[in-house]
């Protein structure tokens, strides 16, 4: 589990914020009675919530739940483009902006729901004269540009399946992302911006698809010459140009079963191999759709602004599929949040009056750093509510975005949930619940979360055990691609039936859940996920190292930071020199988020009599505790070693 220190803080936090009555006033829930009404019959409020989508035919049976495998809203079909866009631009919404686009160099766009609508269209006949049919997998890695999101829908379209892989992965990690799901097309752009510089996309997809059965490459010029991508004759092709090609007609919307897979996305678990979270066409829409309207309490009139990259499940969620299928006004950033200042976020909250700000505790805490005085030059009027993701939020933090963001007035919403999940899952509903700084309050409606003890009983209040999730919902992952047995095993393993999250979870004496962290060999790096297995996979991979453990130990900003210890090949010695190599080296084959903060070498590593590594001493170093109970070790020797390797690399 994380952050010991953090902990007890979280554990003695005792303030609570209760709704403004105006906020109250005006929210789209403020009856207490969802949740009973909810918990009564999940069933019911979920099909209730599935109205709010278009329907080209109604369901005929809302749950078939044959554990751990749910199918939701049997019989029904449906299109989330359709649902994401071309219904509003049957509606009032027809003009009304989509996306407000800015990129890093100060650039900007703007869609109304009527032209994101012609270029989605325009792009799945692009994607269809590539071969793409429903069904086939299309991997996208594009920075944060409109295209992104119009490739996605453009997939949506046409029941073609969409992997986005963050544009901050390595060509070795993109390969690895393409060659399981079998991708017949990749969507991707010359290069990208960040910080002033370049991200070589072109140039990474070129390495990762040598050898594969990807048939075309299509290509958005970002950045033009500068980028030096080059263009492989009869696989390349770039979007410009094709899209000339094209009629410029509708697309019409392929009709989707409900179960039809609308979305892979990777996420990292206990091997070293990622895995590909399935999600459906209308549960994982009935979800997105709903939590827009409870958690974020969306109106029609709202800017929502979510700083995440879409290239992970928060980007997904609520800047794509939850804000657009609720027809509201996205604003969109491709840059840094500090490129080229410091107040750039804050700068776009006032350009475009974004009404609700989503972002993650790293980002918090790294403007607590900063100091306040960034934001003296903008108002931030036009915010009316505040959220977080990613990570556990320490008190601190929330006070900070509470006073210096909020102006002591907006509520904040903390909300747990996973690339899993699909959609937000313990969190507060803003008109009702009253927040504490650290928790993310209770389930949503709908949601029937406990915390359980080993063996799987509820724990009474006071106390903590494994987060659970007892029933199906509507946007769980339907299995993970090409490995149901992964999928049976790692969420329903422990508990027949029952989802396990893999985090840990205290229960107050209201019956409020603090989340603790996680309880696997999961790292969580300024919110994002990353499997220890994978970063010592990348080590070991290195002709220098002989063994590797990773850890993750608590960082100041970041939550975590990544710590490894390696023990070297015999004859190879221990340099400076080599500490760069081998962090370079996992940069390339994971990417720039998996550097490891230090890396300590050592003879030894602590061991059990089975040869189990031992992490929770590994981690009593790297932080600085007394080191823990030691009798189970092979070679207690092994701990001083440590510690005085530790000691010489400060
Ligand atoms: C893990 C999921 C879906 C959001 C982005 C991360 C941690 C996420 C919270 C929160 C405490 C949180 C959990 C979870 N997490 N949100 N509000 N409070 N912890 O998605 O990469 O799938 O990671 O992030 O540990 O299991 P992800």
């Amino acid at each position: 589990m994380t952050t010991t220190g953090n902990l007890d803080a979280l554990l003695r936090e005792t303030r609570v914020f209760p709704p403004s009555d105006e906020f109250r006033a005006q929210a789209n829930v403020n009856d207490e009675r969802i949740y009973e009404r909810a918990a009564q019959d999940p069933e019911a409020y979920w099909a209730e919530q599935a109205q709010q989508l278009t329907w080209f035919r109604p369901f005929e049976q809302i749950l078939e739940w044959n554990p751990p495998h749910a199918k939701w809203f049997l019989g029904g079909t449906l299109n989330a483009a359709y649902n994401a866009v071309d219904r509003h631009r049957e509606s009032h919404r027809k003009n009304k902006a989509a996306i407000l686009w800015e990129g890093e160099p100060g650039d900007s766009r703007v869609y109304t729901y009527d032209m994101l609508g012609r270029e989605v269209d325009r792009a799945a006949h692009m994607l269809s004269r590539l071969g793409v049919k429903k069904g086939d997998r299309v991997a996208i890695y594009l920075p944060m540009i409109p295209e992104l999101v119009i490739s996605m829908l453009a997939c949506a379209k046409i029941g073609a399946i969409h992997s986005v892989v963050f544009a901050g992965f390595s060509a070795k990690a993109l390969r690895e992302r393409v060659v399981d799901c079998d991708a017949k097309v990749v969507i991707t752009a010359d290069a990208g911006h960040r910080r002033g510089g370049f991200i070589p996309l072109k140039q990474n997809t070129d390495e990762a698809l040598a050898g594969t059965d990807v048939r075309h490459v299509l290509v958005v010029q970002r950045i033009g010459e500068a980028s030096g991508a080059e263009m492989t004759e009869g696989r390349d092709v770039y979007w410009h140009e094709l899209a000339k090609q094209v009629p410029n007609t509708p697309y019409p919307p392929a009709e989707m079963d409900a179960e039809d897979i609308l979305f892979l996305l990777y996420t990292s678990g206990t091997t070293g191999k990622p895995k590909g979270i399935v999600h459906s066409t209308a549960g994982y829409l009935v979800g997105a759709n709903t939590s827009v309207r409870t958690v974020f309490d969306l109106k029609d009139s709202d800017v929502f602004f979510c700083t995440a990259d879409i290239g992970w499940i928060t980007g997904h969620t609520y800047v794509v599929y939850g804000p657009l299928s609720a027809g509201a006004t996205v604003v969109m950033y491709e840059g840094a949040p500090d490129w080229p200042h410091r107040g750039r976020l804050w700068e776009l909250v006032d350009k475009y009056g974004a009404t609700i700000f989503y972002t993650a505790p790293t980002l918090i805490r790294t403007l607590m750093k900063w100091g306040p005085q960034f934001l003296e030059p903008y108002s931030l009027d036009s915010l009316r509510l505040l959220a977080s993701v990613g990570e556990p939020i320490n008190p601190e933090a929330w006070m900070w975005f509470h006073s210096h963001i909020g102006k002591g007035r907006l509520p904040i919403v903390d909300t747990w949930w996973q690339t899993e999940t699909g959609c937000a899952m313990i969190a507060p509903l803003p008109g009702l619940t009253s927040t504490k700084p650290g928790s993310a309050t209770r389930p949503v409606p709908g949601i029937s979360a406990k915390v359980v003890d080993e063996e799987g009983n509820e724990v009474e209040p006071g106390h903590g055990g494994y987060l659970v999730i007892t029933k199906p919902w509507p946007s769980m992952l339907r299995t993970v691609w090409g490995d149901d047995d992964r999928f049976r095993n790692t969420y329903f393993g422990k508990f027949p039936g029952i989802y396990l999250p893999g985090d840990g979870a205290h229960l107050d004496e209201d019956g409020y859940v603090w989340i603790l962290g996680r309880i696997d060999d999961v790292i969580n790096v300024s919110g994002h996920r990353i499997g220890t297995m994978e970063v010592e996979s990348a080590l070991v991979d290195h002709p220098a190292v002989a063994e590797a453990a990773v850890i993750g130990r608590t960082h100041e900003v970041k939550g975590q930071a990544i710590t490894a210890f390696v023990t070297l090949r015999e004859g190879v010695d221990a340099s400076p020199e080599l500490v760069t190599e081998l962090k370079q080296h996992v940069v390339e084959k994971i990417g720039a988020m998996a550097r490891p903060e230090e890396i300590l070498f050592t003879a030894e590593l602590p061991k059990t009599r089975s040869a189990k590594i031992m992490r929770r001493l590994l981690r009593d170093i790297a932080e600085g505790r007394v080191v823990g109970d030691t009798t189970t070790l092979a070679d207690p020797s092994v701990i001083e070693q440590l510690k005085a390797a530790y000691k010489d690399s400060e």
